[in-house]
This record gives C-alpha cells, sequence and structure tokens, in this order.
C-alpha cells in the first residue's frame, strides 16, 4: 500500500465520521440559497487543499491554479467531481455535494488563488 493511499483511507474515515452528521442535515440545503461555499469548502476541502495533503494544489497557490487552470474550467470542475489520478477523490469526498455545487466550490477556490 501506498503512503498516499493510506493517507487517503484515513482522510475518508475522518472525513466520513465528521460527514455524516453533515449529510443528514444538509441534504436538502446543498440545493437551497442556504449553501455556504466557503463553509463547505473548509468542511470538505480544506483537509487536503488547505495542508497540501496527498500533494493537493492549495487554496491560495497562484501559479498552481493557473497550470491547472489552462486545461479550462469545465475541465477542471469536470475533475472535481470525477476525481484525479487516485488522488483528489471523486466530488472531493463530499456525497452530498450537487454538481453546481462543486462548480461553485471550484469557482471560489479559484477566485481565492489569484
Ligand atoms: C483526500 C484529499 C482531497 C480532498 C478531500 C479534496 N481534494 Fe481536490 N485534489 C486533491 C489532490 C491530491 C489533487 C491533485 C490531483 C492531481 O493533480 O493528481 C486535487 C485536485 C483538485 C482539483 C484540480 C483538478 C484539475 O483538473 O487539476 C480541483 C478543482 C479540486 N481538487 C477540487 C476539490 C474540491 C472542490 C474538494 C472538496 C469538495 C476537494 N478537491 C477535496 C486532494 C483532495
Amino acid at each position: 500500500m501506498t503512503k498516499s493511499r493510506i493517507l487517503y483511507m484515513a482522510l475518508t474515515r475522518f472525513l466520513l465520521g465528521s460527514g455524516l452528521m453533515a449529510i443528514a442535515g444538509n441534504t436538502m440545503a446543498a440545493e437551497s440559497e442556504d449553501f455556504n461555499v466557503a463553509e463547505v469548502y473548509q468542511a470538505r476541502c480544506y483537509a487536503c487543499h488547505g495542508t497540501g495533503a496527498a500533494q493537493a494544489p492549495l487554496l491560495g497557490d497562484v501559479i498552481a491554479w493557473e497550470i491547472r487552470m489552462e486545461k479550462g474550467l469545465d475541465t477542471v470542475v469536470q475533475n472535481a467531481i470525477n476525481g484525479l489520478n487516485g488522488l483528489m477523490p471523486p466530488r472531493g469526498l463530499c456525497a452530498e455535494c450537487s454538481d453546481d455545487d462543486l462548480k461553485a466550490i471550484v469557482e471560489y477556490i479559484i477566485e481565492m488563488s489569484q
């Protein structure tokens, strides 16, 4: 088992544990105006994108996101939805996030990384 795989599994457990309550409470909220991009980023994406875990591109890393955006926003959003290289987990492990939610979070990350 590789190091990143172990890290991934540890994070999955951690996020699932802390996320179950949120899933129960927010299934509807995710589609309403209550959806708070910054909050969901913090709860779901920060573990990797705020720390660089598994070599995730950091929020605020202008160059890292500029390079990724060369693929175009649509591709970057699709990679967030489908996962990337076995490192970025599908939907960033946010099972209750809709495609539109994920797009909004990706746009938020990019906005904060300029
Ligand atoms: C378990 C760690 C982890 C979590 C949680 C995570 N990511 Fe990632 N993410 C990564 C890693 C690692 C990469 C880089 C993958 C690569 O380029 O091989 C990545 C890459 C990305 C990319 C760039 C895709 C591209 O085309 O270059 C986007 C966008 C992204 N993540 C969005 C998110 C969002 C939104 C969330 C929360 C809903 C999230 N991630 C949660 C680890 C994570």
